[in-house]
């Protein structure tokens, strides 16, 4: 992006938001286009990014951009209603303006996994910075040896982006696997929690790269049972979530282990990950 100072926000317009999950953390994906052409135009993110968010006079929030910039000159974000922020993002509706502060943090390397097979694996709202991948790999399907995705949540009405995962089980390259963690009526994919799905699904390690997001706990036994299957810690990647202030690796609020999770990160290998024990505190 052409921004020469990156605190600097930029109105955008909801274009439409829709209700992924319900409850009381509910998550709503909102569709969002930058007023400014220009800002529109010379905007460039890749899969893995994030953006500071903003409600005028209620803050900001750092949030995943939940789309490819293959899809489009728009971007989504996909929020969980947790507090003040977010709460008043989730009053918004089609029509209504936001702030958009970014592109930050690094990114997943996906053009240096060209040739490889990708495999992501989500819990929850974690599939929101794993959607860019898959919806990058989907784009550019020749560039890729094909993707696998694992994707669970505590119940089926838990999962989000449901509507677009019946398209990628009809292709030959793409896999898609499902799973809840209580059994339900109607639901015809797997039960069971996401790190069993893994070893059940016991994907070869050869050429693939795995990425995982979700809750901490889910990641810490996606990340031993990786391991179990071979995958060494170069080929395992996730992305952080520390709770940041500034976005740009001024106020500290984000270190971990001496890195700055907005600066350094979101992204990371689990070769640089598995010496912080706080990371997946
Ligand atoms: C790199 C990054 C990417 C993120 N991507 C997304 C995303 O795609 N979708 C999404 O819904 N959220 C995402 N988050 C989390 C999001 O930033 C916070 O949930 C949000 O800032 C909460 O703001 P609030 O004002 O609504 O809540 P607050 O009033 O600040 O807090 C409400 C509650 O949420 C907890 N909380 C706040 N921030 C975090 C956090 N980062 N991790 C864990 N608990 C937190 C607080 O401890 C408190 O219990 C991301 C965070 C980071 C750092
Ligand atoms: S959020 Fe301020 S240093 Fe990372």
């Amino acid at each position: 992006m052409t921004a020469d100072n990156p605190y600097i926000p930029y109105f955008a317009t909801i274009e439409d938001n829709w209700y992924e999950t319900g409850g009381d953390r509910c998550i709503k994906t909102f569709k969002v286009v930058f007023d400014d052409p220009a800002v529109r135009d010379s905007w460039s993110h890749k899969p893995g990014q994030c953006a500071m968010i903003g409600v005028l006079g209620e803050g900001e929030s750092m949030i995943s951009i939940s789309c490819s910039p293959t899809e489009g000159k728009f971007l989504r974000f996909s929020v969980m209603k947790m507090g003040k922020v977010t709460q008043a993002l989730h009053k918004l509706e089609t029509g209504d303006k936001i702030t958009v502060r970014g592109p930050y943090g690094n990114s997943f390397p996906v053009d240096d996994w060209q040739g490889k097979k990708i495999l992501t694996i989500g819990g929850g709202i974690g599939q929101a910075p794993l959607r860019p991948i898959v919806e990058y790999v989907k784009a550019n399907r020749e560039k890729y040896a094909g993707l696998t995705m694992i994707y669970g949540a505590r119940s089926s009405g838990d999962l989000c982006f449901k509507g677009e995962f019946d398209e990628m089980s009809k292709c030959d390259d793409l896999s898609c696997h499902l799973t809840i963690d209580i059994e339900e009526e109607d639901w015809s994919h797997n039960v069971g929690f996401v790190p069993q799905m893994l070893l059940d699904l016991n994907p070869a390690p050869e050429n693939t790269v795995a990425v995982t997001c979700g809750p901490p706990i889910m990641i810490r036994f996606v990340l031993e049972n990786l391991k179990k299957l071979g995958f060494s810690d170069e080929q395992i990647y996730t992305t952080l979530e520390n709770r940041m202030k500034c976005g740009i690796g001024k106020c500290g609020r984000c270190n971990a282990g001496g890195m700055y999770v907005c600066k350094d990160g979101p992204v990371f290998s689990y070769a640089v990950l598995k010496d912080i024990p706080e990371a997946f505190a």
